[in-house]
């Protein structure tokens, strides 16, 4: 709708600002949709949120300024506008006004009294500036720019910019020039488009294989895993720790929640895993040989950065080690050690190949823990090695599945909710395949242990919930099985995902499918993963919901 009303305006002329806004204040309207306005001299957009701006927002209505959105973003705009009125230059308004401002901020600002320039500030938010051939450019991230240009300069902390078709002027916090390095983008062309698929997600769905194989390579050797791959210190920050803390939001917090498993399980040190949005408010206790990690596919989600920002302030004496997707991230530049996951650009708001790789980073960070503390034999060490070069190949085995999920994807049209079920590390699992499903077809789905569910959520099931069963071949398969009776015997419809030799008993109104054999530990939830997303995905399909960009989500949070 709004590209056809963009598209019947043309609107002539070589500089202009522009925000997709994620409505943080203000429900998304027109009147609250960005640029802001001062006065016809000062035009705003702006990603973050202004916390202040209440007080703000008092006074300048005090000095005569009527405001005409509800958003926090219009302060931003009467405060330049008022301190150009002292005849400042745009820019130093700029700088004058930011000093006001309590919150985070990625800004653009233009006025038609410096017509050629675009004025960039940014604090707490991420933003790039795109330097073209033709022109150069600002956005939030590299990924906007890729059609333009592959040549970026990445803002620090504090930092304004002035930028015209000729330069580009940088300047610190503190007003002085500064010089920031260009950087050339390493993404390729194909990586952006959508070749022959149909949604970004589909295709990231197939990538999973080649994925995990560039986050495997030079990171494994043939039996074993190069703990150097966590940086030069890795070793003996591994051997010193004591335990591991993890902080993560959505589907990375689930990586997070195999990994607790594993850690515990196979590397014999203990871990906590928490998301990022309650571990910043609740005062933890911070202890000190934590190694600290974040798991971000962005690098730039507010909530797990200040977290990390927070635990760091109360104990100066932690590891900190960030697994990440995006190379020149903040959270990349915040911590002591960095993993990158060589997922390679995802487009699609639903994470896929992300998660996947995340959970291979995890399972190398567990052997080299284990490595590092002697908590792993060499054999254990070969063995996982040798699973995980497996998993490209087993996906695509796995995704040979498609057209059975597709026909049991139809069963899903007309359903309300449903419930995902598994035990160990598959209950993260099912609570990511629950969360794929809710966030890309709007139907509601829960996700429990299958142990817990005669503590309550029993009480859901009838003919009208699906429930979906995650049956690997291990030593809580007997368990799972005398679960999926009782769910049964409550009338459940039921989908089970099982290895082929788990041989889970066929019932009635139960639909099996079969997806591989063999899997071990660590090979299992990432290759359970698969399915799930491919179930979400076709339920989506069908409901003909906007998949890769479904409502009310965006695919860096860079807001609290
Ligand atoms: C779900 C999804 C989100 C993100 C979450 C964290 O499919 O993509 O739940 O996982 O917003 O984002 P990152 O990993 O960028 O920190």
């Amino acid at each position: 709708m709004e590209n056809l009303k963009t598209r019947k305006n043309k609107i002539e002329g070589n500089i202009g600002i522009a925000h997709t806004r994620w409505a943080t204040h203000g429900e998304p309207a027109k009147h609250n949709a960005h640029p802001h306005i001062s006065n016809q001299v000062v035009s705003v957009v702006h990603n973050g949120i202004i916390e202040n701006y209440l007080e703000l927002k008092d006074s300048q209505i005090k000095q005569g300024y009527k405001f005409t959105s509800d958003t926090d973003t219009e302060v931003i705009a009467h405060a330049i506008e008022l301190a150009m009125q002292s005849n400042n230059t745009l820019l130093h308004s700029v700088q004058k006004a930011i000093k006001t401002f309590e919150g985070a901020y990625g800004l653009g600002i233009i006025s038609p009294h410096y017509p050629n320039t675009i004025i960039a500030a940014r604090k707490g938010s991420p933003l790039v500036i795109g330097v073209g051939k033709n022109g150069n450019y600002i956005a939030s991230d590299q990924m906007a720019l890729l059609p333009v240009t592959k040549k970026f300069i990445f803002l620090e902390e504090g930092d304004t910019a002035e930028l015209n078709l000729e330069k580009i002027t940088i300047y610190d916090i503190n007003g002085i020039k500064v010089k920031r390095p260009i950087k050339t983008s390493k993404i390729k062309e194909g990586e952006v488009g959508l070749g022959n698929y149909i949604h970004f997600m589909q295709k990231e769905i197939f990538e999973q294989p080649q994925a995990i194989r560039d986050t495997l390579e030079s990171r494994v050797t043939k039996e074993s895993v190069l703990v150097s791959a966590f940086g030069h210190k890795a070793r003996d920050v591994f051997k010193n720790i004591k335990r591991v803390q993890i902080v993560a939001c959505g589907t990375s917090y689930n990586a997070g929640l195999v990994a607790k498993y594993w850690l515990e399980d196979i590397a014999k040190i203990p871990c906590n895993v928490e998301v990022a949005s309650e571990y910043r408010y609740r005062h933890p206790l911070v202890l000190d040989a934590t190694l600290f990690v974040t798991i971000s596919q962005s690098g730039e989600t507010a909530d797990t950065l200040e977290a990390l920002k927070i635990a760091k302030k109360l104990n100066k004496k932690i590891y900190t080690l960030c697994i990440c997707n995006s190379a020149e991230s903040t959270i990349t530049r915040e911590s002591d050690l960095t993993f990158l996951t060589h997922a390679g650009p995802e487009i699609g708001v639903a994470s896929t190949k992300a998660f996947t790789t995340q959970l291979v980073a995890l399972a190398l960070l567990t052997c080299s823990i284990g490595v590092s503390k002697e908590t792993i034999s060499k054999k254990r060490e070969k063995s996982i090695v040798e699973g995980l070069k497996l998993l490209p190949g087993l996906i695509n085995e796995c995704l040979l599945e498609e057209d059975q999920i597709k026909k049991i994807a139809i069963r899903f049209k007309d359903k309300n909710s449903a419930l995902f079920i598994g035990r160990g590390t598959m209950h993260a699992i099912a609570k990511e395949g629950a969360l794929k499903l809710k966030e890309i077809s709007y139907i509601h789905a829960e996700s429990y242990p299958a142990g817990e569910l005669k503590h309550g959520p029993i009480a859901l099931i009838d003919d009208n919930m699906p429930v979906i069963a995650v049956a690997p071949n291990d030593e809580l398969l007997n368990k799972l099985k005398s679960n999926l009776e009782e769910v049964k015997s409550r009338g459940a419809q039921m989908i089970v995902f099982e290895d082929k030799d788990s041989k889970v008993k066929p019932m009635k109104a139960m639909e099996i499918i079969s997806i591989t054999s063999n899997l071990g530990r660590i090979t299992a939830p990432i290759i359970f993963t698969i399915p799930l997303q491919l179930l979400s995905y076709h339920v989506a399909l069908i409901k003909g919901t906007d998949i890769d960009k479904p409502r009310n989500l965006a695919k860096s949070v860079t807001v609290e």
